[in-house]
């Protein structure tokens, strides 16, 4: 058991607590300004603030934050655009902003030491770039980030299609997860061991834009984009739709063959995102549930889909969405492709019992002191620093075989690229999605493949925040 979830409160005392039902509106102004007419601007400002996570009666919760609110604004701008943003840190400790799945040059990337200094605090950063891609992507610090994602630093960032497929609603969702104690404050045992060498730290309170909902109003007969974002530092969600069923038409920003989703759950590991297409099927007045059922014997009712009692929009014909517009991804040649095997080892129940740590083997007692139970082939990662786990040649095709040796789930992220699954313990993908992050199951082997087109230093590592600092965590070189 975790050492804090005696203390924890359940999210059903907290929901038995929430007293309006009543949607807040999704998200905050963001703090745009343009001053140039080619370039987007926009202004963050991390720092701490106290937000109603629970609702009344409880307490607000003191979060750190982006410009006050959880969710950060929503960044939104189209694609091929040119954003500067301004970064200023008004937390105590050094930070970075990542804009996780945006294939950005490698100065743009936020990781601290790697690509950038860090951001003390009081200072000023401005990071620019284009965003080729449209799709829904996400930033966050990469520094600490198993401390500061989990207070409450990150928000969408949203890429637009020249021409976005016909909905009624565009809306984002953005999970994430917390381990509150019973005054609603966040638990600080950020980055202990028993987190880092499980599941990670997997909380007690499930907000959806940064609020514990009950509803989500519908009509009946509107078509929804509905963009998921999974924020949390460890919990993996598996949504069911009761009564509906969601079209999935991208995956991690990336367009994919519009497809109902496997056992009709949405299956989101860390930072994954999904792009659905749901149509409201239900009649005026009627209620469905919305369940994450992703671990055993833990499901529970995220929100409930309530109808208004409006007449119809429309009634739909059975047709599945149409499919969105390529981004400009260049396509891996596999018979050309250079292969790496990329193998996982440690956590608990792993067998590990050693691992090169700062270029020495070094046994598991000593990692564990030094808070690394992770390897990536046999190296366990101390910070950002790292000698490059492979170099590749800029614009060749790369099919990296990776495998979990672990017993455990990982959401693996590579940054500056997106990649194509093309198999999974051997067998090939249906779709062979477009991903940035690519969820292995316990002991399960994926292949990857992609162009390696984006120079610099990349990291690679599991986007459990726990898992990364413990050690899951490796730099790919691109020359
Ligand atoms: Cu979303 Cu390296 O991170
Ligand atoms: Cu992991």
């Amino acid at each position: 058991m975790a050492p804090n979830e005696s203390r924890g409160v359940d999210r059903r005392s907290f929901l038995a607590g929430t007293a309006c039902a009543a949607m807040a509106p999704l998200w905050p102004m963001s703090a745009l300004s343009s001053s140039d007419a080619s370039v987007r601007e926009f202004s963050l400002s991390a720092g701490q603030a106290q937000v109603p996570l629970v609702g009344a009666p409880h307490p607000d919760t003191p979060v750190w934050c982006y410009n006050g609110s959880v969710p950060g604004p929503a960044i939104r701008v189209s694609q091929g655009e040119r954003v500067r943003i301004h970064v200023e840190n008004g937390l105590r400790e050094d930070t970075t902003v990542h804009w996780h799945g945006v294939r950005l040059p490698n100065a743009m990337d936020g990781v601290p030491h790697l690509t950038q200094k860090p951001i003390a605090p009081g200072e000023r950063f401005t990071y620019e770039f284009v965003c080729p891609d449209a799709g829904t992507f996400w930033y966050h610090p990469h520094q600490r980030s198993f401390e500061q994602v989990g207070r409450g630093l990150y928000g969408a960032l949203i890429v637009a299609e020249s021409s976005p497929p016909a909905v009624d609603r565009d809306v984002t969702w953005i999970l994430s997860d917390w381990r509150l104690l019973k005054n609603a404050a966040i638990s600080d045992d950020f980055g202990n061991m028993h987190d880092v060498s499980h599941n990670g730290r997997v909380g007690n309170t499930v907000t959806v834009n940064g609020r514990i909902r009950e509803t989500f109003a519908v009509r009946a007969g509107e078509r929804i984009r509905l963009r998921l974002v999974n924020a949390a530092n460890a919990r993996m969600f598996a949504l069911e739709f009761a009564g509906h069923q969601p079209w999935i038409i991208a995956m991690d920003g990336q367009p994919v063959e519009p497809h109902v989703p496997e056992g009709n759950r949405m299956v989101l590991g860390p930072a994954m995102r999904a792009d659905l297409v749901i149509d409201m099927r239900g009649k005026p007045g009627q209620r469905f549930t919305v369940t994450d059922a992703f671990y055993r014997g833990m499901a529970y009712r995220l929100l409930d889909l309530v109808y208004s009692d409006e007449v119809p929009v429309r009634t739909f014909a059975d047709e599945p969405p149409v499919r969105l517009a390529a981004n400009p991804l260049a396509e891996p040649d596999l018979k050309s492709a250079e292969r790496h095997e990329i193998v996982f080892s440690g956590g608990m129940m792993g067998g590990m019992m050693s691992a090169m740590m700062d270029g020495k083997q070094t046994d598991i007692r000593t990692l564990m002191h030094n808070g690394l139970v992770w390897a990536v082939n046999g190296i366990a990662a101390k910070g950002h620093m790292l000698k490059p786990l492979l170099t590749l040649d800029r614009d060749r095709s790369y099919v990296l075989e990776l495998v979990n040796d672990t017993a455990w789930h990982h959401p693996m992220h590579l940054h500056g690229h997106a990649f194509r699954v093309i198999s999974r313990n051997g067998t090939p993908t249906q779709h062979r999605e477009w991903l940035d992050t690519v969820l292995l199951d316990p002991r399960e082997r994926a292949e990857i493949a992609f162009v390696a087109d984006n120079p610099g230093d990349w990291m690679f590592h599991c986007h459990i925040l726990e898992h990364q600092t413990g050690g899951m965590m490796a730099v790919v070189r691109v020359v």
